[in-house]
């Protein structure tokens, strides 16, 4: 598989504490991976690395064989890497339908015209193409009018992910898309992953591990910002240097 994304001794310093330490990550195109680690082990420091939210302290990010370092996080979104967040991020007092098509309009070159401009180009067939495409996606269509305030916090976090999809990314960040969500919301989200693998290349932060061991087929385990183990789910789950960051904390498998 092409390589993707490379990162070359990714340091993140704030001010005395290093929060991402000397990373080489890597991701080859049409894969998911995931990335976990133990609750402030650098893994959303990543995340904003990548997506330009911070400059390094040092080190290099190439996407597709480019330097993006310097690049800042409109540019990214261009190049085709998107990512969501933590906590979910929409705008609650718009409606569904209103979201997506903010979000596509937003990262289109030229960025959003002000004035009469704005709606003209909302109506654009692609536009609207790709946000109704986008909601089907995530199952929202029959809520599209609706404001994002009343929905749940299960649909916020699809319309979440179905806005990133409406971008049509080379690459899906997705930071702990399963937090805060009850079993059947997990349930509607991991088998939205499912359905993205082998479409879109996907990189998973995951805080426990258990929800998503079957959906990555490469693992990355983060402690203290260092990239301490990588492979195979099974054999890093078993890895004596996984199991002792873990130790004392959670069991990575839970
Ligand atoms: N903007 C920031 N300013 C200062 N410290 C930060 C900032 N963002 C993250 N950190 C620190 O960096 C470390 C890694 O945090 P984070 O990347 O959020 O970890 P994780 O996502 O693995 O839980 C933590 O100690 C956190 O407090
Ligand atoms: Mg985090």
């Amino acid at each position: 598989m092409a390589e993707l994304l490379a990162t070359a001794a990714l340091t993140k310093r704030f001010n005395g504490l290093t929060a991402v330490n000397e990373v080489d990550f890597r991701v080859s195109e049409g894969e998911t991976a995931g990335v976990i680690g133990p609750n402030g082990s650098g893994k959303t420091t990543l995340f904003n690395l990548l997506s330009g939210f911070f400059p390094p302290s040092s080190g290099e990010i190439r996407f597709d064989a480019a330097s993006i370092t310097r690049l800042p996080p409109h540019r990214r979104v261009a190049l085709g890497i998107a990512r969501t967040f933590q906590l979910v991020s929409v705008f609650s007092t718009l409606s569904v339908w209103e979201n997506a098509v903010l979000a596509v309009l937003r990262f289109q070159p030229g960025g959003i015209r002000p004035g009469p401009f704005f709606f003209r180009s909302a109506r654009r067939a692609p536009v609207l193409e790709r946000c109704a495409e986008a909601l089907a996606r995530v199952g929202l269509t029959g809520k599209a009018a609706l404001p994002v305030a009343g929905l749940s916090y299960g649909d916020k976090r699809m319309l979440e992910i179905g806005i990133t999809l409406a971008l049509r990314p080379r690459l899906l960040l997705l930071d702990e898309p399963l937090a805060g969500l009850s079993d059947h919301e997990i349930a509607r989200v991991v088998e939205l992953i499912r359905s993205l693998r082998g479409q879109f290349t996907v990189v998973i932060i995951e805080h426990k591990i258990s929800k998503i061991l079957e959906l990555v087929e490469r693992l990355s385990v983060m402690n203290e910002g260092r990239l301490i183990c990588e492979g195979a789910p099974g054999e890093v789950l078993a890895d004596p240097r996984v199991r002792a960051c873990y130790w004392g904390k959670e069991a990575p498998a839970c």
